[in-house]
């Protein structure tokens, strides 16, 4: 979950670094460092507890020269957040340098062996092993100190490595945590992510599991772990610049809130042919089609765009669908069904659980389609067919867009697989972006509502179907970015026990947008208000039930109810964002969460 760059070149690589890891942050901020080799081969380190300006601070104060170098942002997993324990890590001579993102799950073994072999630890890091191993079998040759080294770590890796000897180079390796390179004329550069690639170069390469590369400023070499090299095209990214900057929004997270009617309709764009009609790949198509269980999985809020898709695909084409969180998936026993598929949601497509579900159904021969966010992600490499959302750049922490672009996906799915009522159901696909529109046009109410109600202690969220799936995502929301304590419960659970939680300090989410279920809905908010609550209610325009049962209610425009997620959920996104602006809050990067969970 941390971020780590890299550069080679013929500029000063101090700054291209800092601006690198600038638009990496959302990996992790607890720490950050960078190290340069200096045109007099002398390898200097700068790192330091906390964000990045810190760091920025430590460089105006003490500035490094050079052009080759590596950066990381840290997001802590051994050992607490502090100097020592930032990146880069360094061996014993400090002459060669490491930065790391992963888990090496071997490294107290490792440890104990170059602890034998008179290694001092300065960390409690499981990365410092990397650069004392490299040290110890560095002869000359980085690249063969590297190749050694990584034979002999568990776990996931994306590193990259400096060494004052040969000032010329850098060497990266990965596995099973993302790794970018990007082709320039007159440099390359590394990142974890495409992101800080952008205002160098569209034109980048990625590496697969167990492959090192080699980068001068003009080439790059990649080898397998025999030495054998490897020829690897290079791609081109269709996001621009403008994609990854905030554009004059306060943060990243409000930006993509607002960006959602352009990513859901660019997503619906890319299943549509000229004449409007829905349209997959014939591969995709017949996977799907042939499918008599559908199996979706996913972490987070990926994981509630598969429960909401659970409900739509069972209720339109009748096809069972079965949906496992997949940190549980892929340890517990999958019995496999006749004629099963796997769909995948990750919008990263680089979270350790989805990816290691994804190769335990692999050997067990259930077919898989990806859905992610992320071109040339390990999702997409893996899975035997992928479907791109085309949220573009989700930089924030907080998943919004990707999810309703998620949900557009699914949904376009539910479509393809409609026993009736197709022209019916993709008309009302084709107005979600615009109904988007129109409820964002609306968020200063939202933001009032929030400025009144941010300080509530207690927020639970209910409904049923996918009203319920929502209230998970919706109090998800809440809690990760303005940390109130909040929660979810299907409405008709509320009396089996979590009532018991409910007084006069509770703020209650109702969400609303199953017409055959409205008058259930309505007692439940009269149970709760019963005992105190305050009571704000989502639902469809022109739906009166509740105008006498609810404190306030937010209207959403009209949709068909399978379909409402979509917009109620941009309510939720709202809410948590404006709570926690109110709260003093940094809502692009909250405490203790980093985006892309490359650990398990
Ligand atoms: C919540 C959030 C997380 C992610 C989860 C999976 O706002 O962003 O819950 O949804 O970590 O991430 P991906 O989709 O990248 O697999």
């Amino acid at each position: 979950m941390c971020g780590i760059v890299g550069y080679i070149g013929k500029d000063a690589s101090s700054q291209i670094l800092l601006d690198a890891l600038r638009r990496l942050e959302y990996r992790g901020y607890d720490s950050a460092g960078i190290a340069v080799i200096s045109e007099k081969r002398k390898l200097q380190v700068r790192k330091i507890k906390g964000r990045l300006s810190n760091l920025e601070l430590l460089v105006q104060q003490k500035p490094v020269t050079g052009s080759c170098g590596i950066g990381h942002t840290r997001w802590a997993t051994h050992g607490e957040p502090s100097d020592l324990n930032s990146h880069p890590h360094t061996d014993v001579s400090q002459s060669i340098a490491v930065v790391h993102n992963g888990i090496i799950e071997n490294h107290e073994e490792l440890r104990a062996w170059l602890e034998k072999h008179h290694v001092d630890f300065v960390s409690q890091t499981d990365s410092e092993v990397i650069a004392h191993l490299i040290d110890f079998h560095y002869n000359g040759d980085l690249l063969l100190a590297v190749r050694e080294t990584i034979k002999r770590l568990d776990g996931s890796y994306a590193i990259a490595v400096v060494c004052e000897e040969q000032p010329d180079l850098l060497v990266v390796a990965r596995k099973d945590s993302p790794l970018v390179i990007g082709r320039c004329d007159d440099a390359t550069l590394i990142a974890s992510d495409v992101p800080p690639l952008l205002s160098h170069t569209k034109k980048v390469q990625y590496l697969n599991d167990l492959e090192i590369a080699v980068l001068t400023k003009d080439d790059v070499k990649i080898y397998n772990l025999d030495g054998d090299e490897i020829k690897r095209d290079i791609e081109t990214i269709e996001w621009n610049m403008e994609a990854a900057e905030k554009c004059g929004y306060e943060h990243f997270m409000l930006k993509e809130i607002c960006e959602q009617p352009k990513a859901l309709g660019d997503t619906l764009r890319h299943k549509l042919d000229k004449q409007g009609n829905l349209v997959f790949p014939q591969d995709i198509e017949t996977m799907i089609k042939g499918a008599k269980h559908l199996l979706i999985t996913g972490c987070g809020t990926a994981y509630h765009a598969a429960m909401v898709a659970s409900y739509v695909i069972e209720q339109v084409a009748s096809v069972p669908v079965e949906v496992v969180i997949a940190s549980e998936l892929r340890y517990k026993t999958h019995i496999r069904k006749e004629d099963e598929i796997c769909i995948l949601i990750s919008q990263s497509g680089e979270t350790a659980d989805t990816i290691a579900t994804l190769r335990m159904l692999k050997s067990l021969g259930i077919p898989t389609l990806a859905i992610t966010n992320v071109v040339g992600c390990t999702l997409s490499r893996e899975a035997d067919k992928v479907m791109y959302t085309q949220a573009g750049p989700e930089i924030a922490v907080a998943s919004t867009k990707a999810f309703t672009t998620q949900l557009l996906s699914l949904f376009t799915i539910a479509a393809l697989l409609a026993k009736a009522e197709q022209s019916a159901l993709l008309d009302a696909l084709k107005n979600l972006p615009g109904q988007a529109q129109l409820l964002l046009d609306r968020l200063e109410d939202i933001q009032r509502f929030a400025a009144n109600q941010f300080n509530k202690t207690k927020v639970f969220f209910m409904g049923r179907l996918v009203d319920y799936a929502i209230s998970l995502e919706s109090a998800l929301k809440l809690k990760e970015i303005s940390y109130t304590h909040s929660e979810a419960f299907a409405a008709g659970e509320l009396k089996h026990g979590p009532i018991a939680l409910v007084d006069t300090s509770t703020l209650v989410v109702a969400l609303c947008t199953q017409p055959a279920l409205y008058t259930k809905m309505d007692s439940n908010i009269k149970e709760v208000k019963a005992r105190g609550a305050t009571a704000l209610v989502i639902t469809f325009e022109e739906v009166h039930t509740f105008d006498h049962t609810a404190d306030m209610i937010f209207r959403i425009p009209k949709t068909h109810p399978l379909f409402s997620p979509i917009l109620s959920v941009i309510v939720s996104q709202l809410y948590a964002y404006y709570c926690s602006v109110q709260k003093g809050n940094d809502p692009d990067k909250p405490r203790n969460l980093a985006k892309s969970v490359t650990v398990e």
